[in-house]
């Protein structure tokens, strides 16, 4: 695992950009993975930025998302469809039928959740995954206490994540409590992942998740078996960090290699 620090949020955005972009202008036809939240903003933002300014074509790549709330159409202002469209999708020219999402209505929830799994090797898989974590250390909604090994299903939500997401639904009770998520282990086999986390208050989980054991009571420590992740941080979310030093020293000394 490579722990990239950087000074500050755009930093850190800007890095991971050019990442997925470098994999898009190398594989256009790529299957990227994305997530929701307000961490992947910045990413997303300079990725419309190169879209707009620097001609970067997203016509030819598919995506899927990690997850979506279950009991919400796509059409409520809170739902990831309608996030992911707001912040990225309208902005770029990805393909709609290129576009996945889980779906937050589907009345055979297993035959969905099996046929997103089987959608994503028709593809051939996902090159590239985006990360961010949650305060209790989930990835995607993988909540505490998911199994390493799980695959794309229902999850009911943990009060903290629900208490976490009340400031976009305006109050804890409007916030749905399940939500159809990939699994842990359906997020294991991405070729390439990137975690992205900023911010203090994740400072605490990111120590556990990065330095801790690996542990299903904190989905994203996971990612220490993944062979090719990098975990791109803000100075505030790597304060906690034990081997701090050791990831700024290895991160000069690239260059050099
Ligand atoms: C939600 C999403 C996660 C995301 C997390 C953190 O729970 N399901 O994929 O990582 O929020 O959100 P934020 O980036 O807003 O802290």
């Amino acid at each position: 695992m490579e722990v990239v620090i950087l000074d500050s949020y755009e930093q850190i955005s800007k890095k991971a950009a050019k990442e997925v972009s470098n994999l898009i202008r190398n594989k256009p036809n790529c299957v990227l993975g994305l997530a929701t939240g307000s961490t992947p903003l910045g990413l997303y933002q300079e990725l419309i930025r190169m879209h707009k300014e620097e001609g970067l074509d997203f016509s030819k790549i598919s995506t899927f998302n990690l997850d979506e709330y279950y009991g919400i159409p796509p059409a409520h202002p809170q739902s990831y469809y309608a996030f992911m469209h707001e912040n990225f999708f309208n902005h770029i020219n990805v393909q709609p039928e290129r576009i996945y999402l889980p779906s937050g209505t589907a009345t055979d929830v297993n035959a969905f959740c099996q046929w997103y799994e089987e959608e994503i090797k028709r593809l051939g898989g996902i090159d590239l995954q985006i990360l961010g974590i949650g305060r209790d250390g989930h990835i995607a909604f993988n909540e505490p206490g998911s199994a390493l090994g799980s695959r794309t299903r229902i999850k009911t939500l943990t009060r903290e994540t629900v208490e976490d997401n009340a400031r976009f639904f305006g109050s804890v009770e409007d916030v749905p409590r399940y939500a159809i998520t990939m699994g842990v282990g359906t997020i294991q086999e991405a070729k390439q992942i990137i975690l992205i986390a900023s911010g203090e208050n994740k400072a605490e989980i990111i120590a556990k998740a990065i330095e801790g054991p690996v542990t299903a009571q904190v989905t994203g420590s996971v990612l220490q078996l993944h062979a090719q992740t990098v975990v791109y941080l803000d100075e505030a979310a790597a304060s906690k960090l034990e081997r701090y030093d050791y990831y700024k020293w290895v991160f000069e000394n690239k260059p050099k290699l």
